[in-house]
């Protein structure tokens, strides 16, 4: 008998958050009786999960739709639009794209499974804020490795930086019962999950909705937890990163040494007008006290260039923050305005060109920095917790180290999913590579 089932494919863009949400929607499809698919052309629903950070995001989004009204032309497939831009333009993607059947946002997604098994030909708009949680049962989401599992702790954002346009797609902030996480971190860990990664928007803000228990306390009954190796959390905010969390973080040796700490702007100036809530000198307080802790600590920042009315001299502080922190690594941006942010009512002042030129700059120090930093590792042997398999050499695997450095090295036998000791003994400016020792 020929599978009736509905098909499903899953396109994700943006951050770890959206990755994990696209766990969490394949895991409620699959129990409403859906399969995935391997490839949009297999599906009978197409689900783009979305991004729209920045105006590259968006753009990336309205070219794989127009890829998708090809699609729609030759067979028949319904597409549904969730995540942060369907919270932004809503109605509008209905109406500018004909390809689009569904629109859900952030909050919406437990409605995919009745859309996905319904026979509707309507078009379908839901972009309401909830402000509970919606739980998922820990054992429904389809995650996509089996090493390594996402946790979302707190969703949304009460900071309203300038630039930013997250308190408008993922709402205010909303805290995870510390009870949830907990039953979530023992069932990867009862799966054989050797590492978590704690999400949040602003994960250092963390509250438990229940006790009033702060981060500091879920990070140290997170480790509590039996049979986990390590233990990561990102994005955290400068402005609440107090003395209390760097020292929750160095008396747990489950927590990686590694940190995500966006600094965005190196000059205070620019920083007071993103409304960051921090100046350069707080941050750079911050940075030492963490490597007076824990030595050896690797950091990893976002910078933007270009926010309106950055001078040169501006630039120029961020370049030497970037010397002087030297960052293992770094997500830089081109700044763009986003609709219903502070600064897109300021003048978009500095051109594409000079942001271009200013993205280039600090890319190439950085590319610098991270040679001469992975180069100092050869010879050396360090713990590698092995991700996957390269994609053309079977017997080349990839991993991460605590500082969440790339490492790529060979092994005869299936290493995935194990801690393995890794002797460096090459290096290029994104990864470092080796031989397993013993
Ligand atoms: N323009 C450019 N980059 C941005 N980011 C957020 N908003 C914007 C914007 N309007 C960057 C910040 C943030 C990262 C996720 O994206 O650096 O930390
Ligand atoms: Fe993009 Fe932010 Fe939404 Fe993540 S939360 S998908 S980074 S806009």
């Amino acid at each position: 008998m020929p599978d009736k089932r509905r098909r499903f494919f899953i396109r994700t863009f943006g951050c770890q958050m959206n990755e994990s949400d696209s766990e969490r929607i394949a895991g409620l499809l699959n129990q409403a009786g859906a399969v995935k698919a391997d490839r949009p052309e297999d599906a009978d629903v197409i689900i783009v999960n979305t991004c729209a950070v920045r105006e590259k995001s968006e753009e990336k989004l309205f070219s794989y739709l127009g890829r998708l009204a090809e699609l729609k032309k030759s067979r028949s497939v319904r597409i549904a639009v969730v995540g942060c831009v369907a919270q932004l333009r809503s109605w509008e993607l209905l109406e500018k794209k004909g390809t689009v059947d569904f629109v859900l946002g952030p909050d919406n997604s437990a409605e995919l499974p009745s859309l996905v098994k319904g026979d509707t030909s309507e078009k379908f708009v839901s972009t309401s804020w909830s402000e509970k949680w919606t739980e998922t049962s820990p054992g429904l989401i389809q995650r996509d490795s089996p090493v390594s599992g996402y946790v979302t702790v707190m969703e949304g954002c009460d900071n309203f930086c300038a630039y930013c346009i997250v308190p408008y797609t993922r709402g205010r902030e909303k805290y995870r019962s510390l009870k949830s996480i907990l039953a979530e971190v023992r069932d990867l860990a009862r799966h054989g999950y050797l590492e978590v990664q704690l999400l949040g928007q602003n994960v250092n803000s963390y509250r438990d909705p229940e006790s009033g228990k702060a981060f500091p306390d879920l990070l140290s009954e997170v480790a509590a937890v039996d049979g986990l190796g390590w233990i990561r959390f990102l994005t955290s905010h400068p402005k609440n990163f107090g003395p209390e969390i760097a020292e929750a973080m160095a008396g747990i040796n489950k927590v990686c040494r590694h940190l995500h700490l966006p600094l965005q702007s190196g000059s205070s100036a620019v920083l007071k007008r993103m409304r960051r809530g921090y100046t350069k000198e707080e941050y750079l307080g911050i940075v030492s006290r963490l490597r007076s802790l824990m030595p050896g600590l690797s950091l990893s920042t976002d910078i933007i260039v270009g926010f309106p009315g950055e001078t040169e001299k501006d630039f120029e502080e961020t370049v030497e923050v970037l010397s002087e922190v030297r960052f293992t690594s770094l997500f830089s941006f081109r700044y763009s305005p986003r609709p219903s942010t502070a600064a897109s009512r300021l003048k978009d002042s500095v051109p594409k060109v000079e942001k271009q030129r200013r993205l280039e700059e600090i890319q190439r120090l950085q590319k610098t920095i991270q040679l001469e930093d992975h180069g100092h590792l050869v010879g050396k042997t360090i713990k590698v917790l092995c991700l996957g398999r390269g994609q053309k050499t079977p017997h080349l695997f990839a991993g991460r180290n605590e500082g969440s450095q790339v490492v790529n090295f060979s092994s005869d036998e299936d290493q995935i999913g194990r801690f393995v000791e890794v002797r460096v003994t090459g290096f290029g400016p994104f990864s470092l590579s080796g031989e397993k020792t013993s």
